[in-house]
């Protein structure tokens, strides 16, 4: 990926958690690389907790450098990518400051980008002042999650930007669509005609999509007690991942032809009957346990998290999507802190054969299923049945797995690397439009509508397990169960 395209990258929030641990060390990344980031180009870090440049670099280095390059610094690389970096200090909560941005990058070359890693209640406040500098023209924009509390929330930010910048300017990050493997999906299921035509209610029994995570809230307590696991990650990457596992192939690979095609999954989610939410929804909070041989405690007592609290750190669903292809497929999806491993996958289990000449255990439900392991280890799996060696005709279940690191031992990028690069070069494909939001926002809505009603608290689950009880539950009435590879 080459770029001759020159940038002034400015970075609000340059001394905040997201700076320091991702947005900076894939700069840094994309730098060391060589050829990807225009030699020309510059990062203005915004921030109010350094003094000058000079404090800046030193915070970067003290604080940057350890999450780069998880074999070593290239000190070389290293020293060249801080004379990149320049910086103002401003107080967002004081516009007139923006007139030093202003001054600070009106001789820099090429295409701006603006990016809030900050929090979104600042994001409208910086749009308008950069306006107010005349700093909005002819640039990007990149807004993080979470944008908005909810729909009105959500749309109160949109519209508000909006006003600022055209949505072709608007980059709304989602950091699993930068993940190599969602990339790969989609080299899967449109580069080959071997998947495409079972890739659909004929064939497909039930999809399975979880991202399990074995932290718990760390240092987030406040933000997470206000966001919980449906707002945090449901209502974007889980439902992203939806999309592009059921979306139509699209025309093309332009951003709006593919992201017309997520829309349309999108908007084609079953809405969810507050009668049926207790069949179709699961939530959870985890309570102490072990993981990977240490104790860890309730989320209850998590420093920020309020006593009693009601917040969901798990969620499971059961999702159906109202169009042909896929009209009656259960999709279950699934989410959670403090679960028993690290590990995000899409689980497609076909259907059993129709009659098997070679006995009962053909006819087992799962006998093949292709399951993409998104992270860690990167890899596709195909479950077939096999006859086993020796006499009879027994059937075990083998697999054919094509592990990526094994024939890609380079290029392999980081989420936000991909990400940023792809917003310095006005790749739009990558980032959530507004109107994708906004149903996925709907959809999500009367589920968090229906949970406040019921006041009901989430199901406990010891950490280090796979979650309450009433998540295998719920696919247990329909015949089948969560499906964990070994790691
Ligand atoms: C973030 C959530 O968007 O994604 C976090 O806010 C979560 O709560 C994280 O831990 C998971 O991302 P990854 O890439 O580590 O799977």
């Amino acid at each position: 990926m080459q770029t001759d395209s020159s940038f002034t990258f400015v970075l609000f929030g340059g001394t905040g958690d997201l700076s320091m641990r991702k947005i900076l060390p894939a700069l840094f990344e994309a730098h060391r690389a060589g050829g990807m980031l225009a030699d020309s180009g510059k990062i203005v870090a915004v921030a109010r907790h350094a003094a000058d440049r000079g404090e800046y670099l030193q915070w970067v280095n003290e604080h940057v450098k350890p999450h780069v390059s998880k074999n070593g610094v290239d000190e070389t690389a290293w020293a060249s990518f801080l004379e990149r970096i320049e910086f103002v200090k401003i107080d967002l909560g004081n516009p007139e400051d923006f007139t030093l941005l202003r001054d600070a990058v009106k001789d820099l070359p090429g295409i701006r980008v603006f990016y809030l890693a900050t929090g979104p209640s600042l994001f409208v406040p910086i749009c308008r002042a950069l306006a107010s500098v005349g700093l909005n023209e002819n640039a990007r924009i990149v807004l993080e999650k979470p944008l908005g509390y909810d729909l009105k929330s959500s749309n109160a930010i949109n519209d508000a930007v909006g006003e600022i910048f055209a949505e072709e300017q608007i980059y709304r990050i989602d950091h699993y669509l930068g993940k190599e493997p969602v990339q790969n999906l989609l080299a899967l299921r449109f580069g080959n005609a071997l998947f495409e035509p079972l890739w659909r209610r004929e064939w497909v029994e039930s999809i399975q999509i979880t991202i399990a995570e074995e932290l718990g809230v760390e240092a987030r307590g406040d933000f997470y007690d206000n966001t919980g696991a449906l707002r945090d990650m449901v209502q974007n990457h889980l439902l992203q991942l939806l999309s592009i596992v059921a979306m139509e192939p699209p025309h093309s690979m332009d951003s709006d032809s593919v992201r017309d095609e997520k829309l349309r999954v999108l908007r084609a989610l079953k809405p969810i009957n507050p009668l049926d939410i207790g069949k179709v929804a699961v939530r959870g909070q985890y309570h102490s346990g072990v993981i990977r041989g240490n104790a860890v405690p309730a989320y209850a007592t998590e420093p920020g998290v309020k006593q009693n609290s009601t917040t969901e750190t798990f969620v499971a669903l059961k999702v159906e999507i109202e169009n042909w292809r896929w009209a009656g497929v259960p999709f279950f999806l699934r989410t959670g802190k403090r679960l028993a491993d690290r590990v995000a996958e899409i689980v497609v289990n076909f259907r059993a054969v129709p009659h098997s000449a070679l006995g009962v255990s053909a006819l087992r439900a799962g006998a093949n299923r292709l399951v993409i392991r998104l992270q860690p280890n990167e890899t596709i799996r195909l479950y077939c049945l096999a006859k086993q060696p020796g006499e009879g005709m027994n059937l075990a279940s083998v697999h054919l797995d094509l592990a990526f690191d094994q024939f890609f031992r380079e290029g392999q990028m980081e989420a936000y690397q991909r990400l940023l690069l792809d917003v310095i070069n006005g790749r739009l494909a990558l980032f959530v439009r507004r109107d994708e939001q906004e149903a996925a926002w709907r959809w999500v809505e009367p589920i968090l509508n229906e949970w406040k009603a019921s006041n009901k608290p989430p199901k406990p689950y010891a950490s280090g397990t796979w979650g309450p009880a009433a998540a295998s539950a719920m696919l247990a009435q329909h015949g089948t169960c969560w499906l964990e590879e070994e790691n």
